[in-house]
């Protein structure tokens, strides 16, 4: 995305028929974001080759960046913005933290240098209103002073329990927020989960099939199956309702085992069908998860298109395959049918 378009371009109101509008964010595909190194020189060199094979190519300068490695992987992203042609592919950052000794250099740096070509900057560990406001402010300084003609939006991680709280506070906080997503690490750690991974379930979790009764004696040594839980459907639901209160989107965030493709896969679906529409990638094959996961199937939008027919006007109720479908179902329907036109424009 860069120059010619302005800012009243940028913004596009969705179909009718969405449940929340979004009239200030751009309704475009980020089902995954791959995160890339740009200190790491291998790295960065792949990044050109994968233009137009992802939604959104992500610098990260926070976490996983080593100290000494901050102001490399800041000017790394300058050049690699700088000779790319980004295309329909978004870039995006992530910024260090705002209590860091790094934050306002990555903005005041990032800003005039890339600003043209900067979709998004993600902020980690917000933790209220405040940082999406401080962040606001300081972005439009940035941007007046470059000349940019159409907003950087904000996207927020969601990764402390004071971030949790305050999750609709910061949905809201500015009409630059894009996002947020679910950053399971550092939220584990703040919450003082007794977990050591980066996403996804754990086998402790669980529930326990009820023990059979021998004459009416509970057999509690008899092998009995046992159901992993979701760690974080309690988080996601939230985060969820409160970027749908807003109109912006959620995303889950990192799946850490690379190697677990199904697993990966698992987590996403599900965060999918609680109303996620997208993803982290930390390794290219991730990217494939995502794009399979987050984008509705063929038989799903063929079933949305067949209920938006037969309701006509949208008004009452039909019957279909022996269903009953009416005008909540319809809007189900049209959320759907949006996405899918949204992922084929
Ligand atoms: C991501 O930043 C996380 O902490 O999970
Ligand atoms: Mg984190």
């Amino acid at each position: 995305m860069s120059g010619s378009r302005s800012a009243k371009d940028f913004f596009r109101p969705l179909a009718v028929g969405a449940p929340t509008p979004l009239t200030e964010i751009p309704a475009r595909p980020s089902r995954a974001i791959h995160f890339f190194d740009p200190s790491n020189p291998k790295m960065a060199a792949k990044v050109p080759d994968m233009v137009g094979t992802v939604d959104v190519l992500l610098g990260n300068l926070e976490d996983a960046i080593k100290a000494d490695n901050k102001v490399a992987a800041r000017e790394g992203l300058v050049e690699i913005a700088k000779k790319t042609e980004f295309g329909a592919t978004q870039l995006w950052t992530r910024i260090n933290a705002l209590d860091s000794p790094w934050a306002l250099d990555d903005l005041t740096t990032l800003v005039p240098a890339i600003g043209d070509k900067l979709d998004v900057v993600m902020v980690p560990k917000v933790q209220g209103a405040e940082d999406i406001h401080y962040v606001d402010r300081l972005l439009a300084q940035l941007e007046a002073k470059a000349g940019l003609d159409r907003p950087i939006l904000v996207h927020a991680i969601l990764e402390t329990a004071r971030g949790m709280a305050n999750v609709e506070e910061i949905c809201g906080a500015s009409p630059r927020m894009q996002g947020v997503s679910l950053g399971p690490a550092d939220l584990a750690a703040d919450r003082r989960m007794k977990t050591t991974r980066v996403g996804g379930g754990h086998p402790g979790y669980l529930v326990r099939e009820d023990p059979p009764s021998e004459n009416g004696v509970a057999n509690i040594e008899a092998t009995r199956a046992t159901f992993q839980q979701d760690l974080w459907h309690y988080t996601i639901a939230r985060m969820v309702d409160a970027c749908a209160m807003h109109g912006i989107y959620p995303y889950y965030g990192p799946f850490g085992d690379i190697a677990d493709v199904i697993a990966c896969e698992d987590q996403f679906r599900n965060a999918y069908l609680l109303g996620c529409v997208g993803a982290w990638s930390l390794h290219p094959k991730q990217i494939a998860i995502a794009n399979k996961v987050f984008s509705p199937s063929v038989e799903d939008v063929a079933h949305a298109r067949r209920v938006v027919a037969a309701m006509g006007d949208g008004t009452g109720a039909v019957m279909l395959d022996g269903k009953m479908e009416d005008d909540a179902s319809l809007k189900q329907c049209l959320v759907m049918v949006e996405l899918a036109e949204q992922l084929a424009a």
